[in-house]
């Protein structure tokens, strides 16, 4: 077979430690899933598409894109729906990178960003964080004529920490407006600081070189389904549909899809959750003498040592985290919140395995 020697270099997807088996107890806190589940309202949706599986879902998410549009008060045009945000992050690299290419991107984000640019041959140039944040003074002055994109997690995974809306408004100011900027806001209904950017504004305005990734995972406790979307001009819109496979979403998330988006309620609820949640471990984690990252979203890094150490030590206890030396953060762990009872659980164990410092 031959190969093409920059996908062949790429890691293996190793998945999670044991979900089945012996571990099938293992609370897992390491995807930050939503621990309320789905929406009942996208739960009812998903009974009444059942029956319609034989058929094919409609190619271009026409309902769900409304609703989306309508969601953001943008138009049909600005929004395209992905099979999870993580194929909008593969068909965006798809349709703009060939190889050589440089992508800038954050060192210590999500990795999906570079597995993707190194699949297309294309060389990602990775900014440190400073204070664990996107430092993007840094991520501007990165870019060269051979840039064609800028990933930016907003809030960052697996940091949990968000750039400013001041920050973000320079950051556009200075990129080459050839340069197209994607946005993650994977997390963004989690996030409480007054400052976090809104930037339908800039896409409602025409700025042409803006695309904002969204996803049902998170908040929408949907991450089984498989359904993302991004809102961005309509020709970068146009451009990445011609790239997308047919049949990428298929009928059932597209339905439990605009049911969610309709349930401001479990929204709410949600967001109540990890609010209280994230109360809980930044106090509970301070309690055993550890100093958490302030997070704005449904998960905490927190530096414990060594991640590799203490992420065994708490899988041997029945707890699955992230341990982020693989993500180039050595020395932290990703906690994901769970229910209350797995929270207290969790921050138990650890108090056991680094008894107060
Ligand atoms: C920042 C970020 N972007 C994208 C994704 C992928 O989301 P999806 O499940 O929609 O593919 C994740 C999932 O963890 C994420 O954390």
């Amino acid at each position: 077979m031959q190969y093409k020697p920059h996908i062949q270099n790429l890691p293996a997807y190793k998945p999670p430690k044991l979900l089945s088996g012996p571990r099938a107890d293992l609370v897992k806190l390491s995807s930050n899933e939503n621990p309320l589940g789905p929406s009942p309202h996208a739960l009812a949706a998903l009974q009444d598409a059942l029956g319609q599986v034989y058929r094919y879902p409609d190619a271009a998410s026409v309902a769900l894109r409304e609703a989306l549009a309508a969601h953001a008060g943008l138009s049909f045009e600005h929004v395209i729906c992905s099979n999870g945000s993580d194929e909008m992050i593969l068909l965006i690299c798809l349709a703009f990178l060939d190889a050589g290419d440089e992508v800038v991107m954050a060192e210590g984000t999500f990795i999906s960003y570079m597995l993707r640019t190194l699949e297309m041959g294309a060389t990602p140039l990775r900014v440190p964080l400073h204070n664990y944040t996107h430092n993007l003074t840094a991520m501007a002055q990165a870019i060269t004529p051979h840039t064609k994109l800028v990933f930016i997690c907003n809030p960052n995974n697996p940091t949990g920490t968000a750039n400013s809306a001041a920050e973000v408004s320079a950051f556009l100011d200075a990129v080459p407006p050839t340069v197209l900027v994607v946005m993650d806001e994977a997390y963004l209904e989690f996030v409480t600081r007054p400052d976090y950017p809104d930037l339908l504004p800039d896409l409602r305005a025409g700025r042409p070189n803006l695309v904002l990734l969204r996803t049902f995972a998170k908040i929408h406790g949907l991450a089984g389904l498989r359904l993302g979307y991004a809102y961005g001009s309509p020709e970068v819109i146009a451009y990445l549909d011609r790239a997308r496979p047919t049949f990428n979403v298929n009928s059932l998330a597209q339905a439990a899809g605009i049911a969610a988006l309709g349930d401001n309620e479990h929204v709410a609820r949600s967001r109540a959750h990890a609010d209280a949640s994230r109360a809980c471990f930044m106090e509970g984690l301070r309690a055993i003498g550890l100093a958490p990252i302030p997070s704005e979203t449904n998960f905490v890094a927190v530096p414990v040592g060594d991640d590799t150490v203490v992420s065994n030590a708490l899988f041997e206890r029945g707890f699955s985290v992230t341990p982020l030396g693989i993500w180039g953060l050595p020395g932290l762990i990703r906690i994901s919140f769970g229910t209350v009872e797995q929270n207290q659980a969790v921050l138990a164990a650890l108090g056991q395995i680094l008894p107060c410092g």
